[in-house]
């Protein structure tokens, strides 16, 4: 078996890994030696007794801003050749599935969390990839850490049951396009049925009801990403050129 992904998450404020650390797929992946998670106090690297990470930013304005000496003195600590360090940024690249998979074929990344109103701009130096996970902003970068770390993870083979091709049916997946509308027990509930090509047990009509339900679906929420269309798989070309 292959080596374990290595995850190094450097936080002020480790306590908010210990649910993510500690239940369901990262555990899980975990536990079956496919990932090794660590969480490090970015405060261990402080050089002051009351372990200050923050100072007030030059030129004035509201908040603190993360120290760069104990971020270099972590990262330093922790790297290893060809390690993806990822600091996490309103301002960075906006994250996607893409980067999840290529994440996933590192050996080891290591997650920058800020707090305060963000960085010192000499610790993005540090920084293979700067990545935001969204256009807003949350009080620290432990949540988006957390949810990057977690999209890895479950790309991981072995990481979920239904193996590759769970991951790559699922919305981003192989199609590049939003996963069709999905039903379970029962059959009808407060009136609502599910669709009968689903019920009637026809493998062939039910993988052609879900690509066009896919289509349909992206066309109406998310119409760039079949602009896209470089990412479809073998047949979904014809189904889009239909529904347009
Ligand atoms: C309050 S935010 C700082 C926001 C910063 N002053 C700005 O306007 O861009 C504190 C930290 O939370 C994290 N963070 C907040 N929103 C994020 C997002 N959308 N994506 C990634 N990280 C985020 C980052 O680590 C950031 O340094």
């Amino acid at each position: 078996m292959s080596e374990p992904l290595q995850i190094d998450f450097i936080t002020a404020f480790p306590g908010m890994f210990e649910g993510f650390l500690s239940e369901s797929i990262p555990a899980r992946a975990a536990a079956a030696g496919l990932v090794r998670m660590r969480t490090i106090d970015l405060r261990d690297f402080s050089s002051d007794r009351r372990r200050t990470v923050d100072d007030r930013p030059y030129g004035g304005g509201p908040g603190m801003l993360m120290k760069p000496e104990p971020w270099y003195q972590a990262v330093e600590a922790v790297r290893t050749p060809g390690a993806r360090i990822i600091l996490t940024s309103p301002s960075g690249r906006r994250y996607a599935q893409r980067d999840a998979g290529l994440f996933a074929s590192a050996t080891h990344l290591v997650m920058l969390c800020g707090r305060y109103e963000g960085f010192d701009e000499r610790i993005k130096r540090l920084a293979t990839d700067e990545i935001s996970i969204g256009d807003f902003v949350l009080s620290g970068g432990e949540i988006p850490a957390a949810a990057i770390a977690d999209s890895v993870i479950r790309l991981l083979p072995g990481a979920i049951g239904g193996g590759r091709e769970a991951t790559e049916s699922e919305s981003f997946g192989s199609s590049g396009m939003l996963e069709s509308p999905q039903y379970t027990r029962p059959p009808e509930f407060r009136g609502m049925k599910v669709p009968e090509t689903l019920v009637s047990g026809n493998h062939a009509e039910t993988a052609d009801w879900r690509k066009r339900q896919a289509v349909d679906l992206t066309a109406r929420r998310r119409p760039e990403l079949l602009a896209q269309g470089g990412t479809f798989a073998a047949g979904y070309d014809d189904l889009t050129r239909e529904s347009r």
